[in-house]
């Protein structure tokens, strides 16, 4: 066990092994990376960039990364190891130590509720990763036509009742390990998985070479088209940076309090930054030759991915073989970020309430899935029902829509701004510094851009947006 998980084992009277801690160095990078890489690299990306036209949000979406992300990533992870507890209490430790307003740990609790609503509908869409393992290995795929395939996919959207049954199930394999706590084999898991999905995200790429369209496709992602950017798509791809690196919730806090003291913060962030990016930036290689070798719509919306990828497993040699390997992949992926999605929750009422883990998971996890089925039933009838439609801004958008929008762009942003004015404002220098072991050139870097050009552009967009 590290020096830090020792030392975040103290005031709550938890021992780390009743946490369920990590056990290897390496415990930072595969937790975050866990978390970081899952349905927002393979599902969310390539959909949003198709309809937000392509190259200019896919550039605007790696600034928001290198600029807007990385920087708090750091600092939620710097923030979890000087506090060394869960992000409630670290908060409330550190504010403590420097005699702060114990307000701050309300962001904490931003982060609790944003973690919440993502995964009522995270696992919605975790459901039908599931359900379409079955639709490949059965070989229902094979030879069928981009419209046939289309029609698999509306008719699982049109049936509540399959929806319910993979969302059930996506919820009861998340709460299945936050209830035993992090350490029952995810973490070997994480470490055979994700090279796996990463090889076979290669292979996908490989075989949209083939397509003829593989040109194509890269000039839709990377040959910015500035007049196809507005500043709805700008407020999305800075939403996208704070989901798909899970910042601003807490979850890179709760894992760096477990980062052993001499391994290097900034190091670890980028690593997992370029990971997830690279894992991003595959997914859209793979799945736009076949958008376009087949004459579909880049901006098709949500169902993308299960639209375009079943067709090339139709086609290709041994489709249904890569293709059940693929979906199963991605259910690991999804599901790692699912625990890390319901951990900030469980804690809270563990630590709060005094319940016991397995019943804070079984409050925590229902709660949770009974807000699914409010997801489920968007897409299908209540697909015309907009709660808050009244308002211009929410025009249209349906509960799924909703959450999607209000966790994304508004309260992981929120989340993260709080952390870049915490860190670079209120912290002492000497802890950040102390921290983060950077030499002075780098710091000051990092130092900079956290205090003015994060929460600028944080601000900035969102305001633009609301006006
Ligand atoms: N980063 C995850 C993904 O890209 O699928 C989703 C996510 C997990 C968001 C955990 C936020 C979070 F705290």
């Amino acid at each position: 066990m590290s020096n830090a998980s020792s030392a975040a084992s103290g005031v709550m009277g938890q021992t780390p092994a009743s946490r369920g801690l990590w056990s290897s160095r390496f415990a930072f990078i595969l937790a975050a990376t866990g978390s970081a890489v899952g349905l927002g690299n393979i599902w969310k990306f390539p959909y949003i960039t198709g309809e937000n036209g392509g190259g200019a949000f896919v550039l605007v979406y790696l600034l928001c990364i290198a600029a807007v992300g990385l920087p708090i990533m750091m600092a939620e992870v710097m923030i979890g190891r000087r506090g060394g507890h869960s992000p409630v209490n670290s908060m409330r430790a550190i504010t403590k130590r420097g005699k702060l307003s114990p307000s701050w740990r309300w962001l904490a609790a931003v982060g609790v509720l944003a973690g919440f609503l993502i995964l009522s509908f995270y696992s919605v869409i975790g459901g039908w990763a599931l359900s379409y393992v079955g639709t490949t290995a059965t070989g229902q795929l094979t030879g069928q036509s981009a419209d046939q395939i289309g029609a698999i996919f509306s008719g699982l959207l049109g049936s509540p009742g399959k929806l319910l049954l993979w969302h059930t199930v996506f919820m009861a394999l998340v709460m299945l390990v936050v209830a035993r706590g992090l350490r029952g084999g995810l973490e070997r898991a994480v470490t055979i998985l994700m090279p796996a999905l990463f090889v076979l995200l290669l292979i996908m790429v490989g075989y949209a070479m083939t397509t003829g369209y593989f040109g194509e496709a890269v000039a839709f992602l990377f040959q910015p088209d500035f007049s196809k950017l507005t500043t709805a798509g700008v407020l999305v791809a800075m939403g996208h940076a704070f989901f798909t690196l899970s910042l601003g919730m807490g979850i890179m806090m709760a894992y760096g309090s477990y980062l052993p003291k001499g391994i290097s913060i900034a190091k670890t962030s980028m690593a997992v930054s370029v990971m997830d990016t690279v894992v991003a930036l595959l997914a859209g290689l793979a799945i736009f030759p076949i958008v376009f070798a087949n004459g579909l719509e880049p901006g098709a919306g949500p169902g993308l991915i299960f639209q375009t990828l079943p067709l090339a497993f139709g086609q290709m040699p041994m489709g249904n073989l890569f293709g059940t390997l693929f979906f199963v992949l991605l259910i690991f992926a999804a599901w790692t970020s699912g625990i890390s999605l319901l951990e900030p929750l469980v804690e809270w009422l563990e630590e709060q309430k005094g319940m016991n883990r397995t019943v804070s998971t079984l409050a925590a996890g229902i709660a949770c899935w009974l807000l699914g089925i409010a997801s489920i039933l968007s897409l299908n009838l209540w697909s015309d029902f907009a709660p808050l439609g009244m308002f211009s801004m929410f025009e249209g958008k349906t509960v799924f829509d909703l959450l999607d929008f209000l966790t994304a762009n508004i309260l992981l942003p929120l989340g993260g701004l709080l952390v870049a004015v915490f860190a670079g404002w209120f912290m002492s220098r000497e802890a950040l510094e102390d921290e983060l072991a950077l030499a002075p050139a780098s710091f000051s870097m990092w130092y900079r851009t956290l205090r003015y050009f994060t929460p600028v552009a944080v601000a900035v967009v969102f305001i633009y947006n609301l006006v």
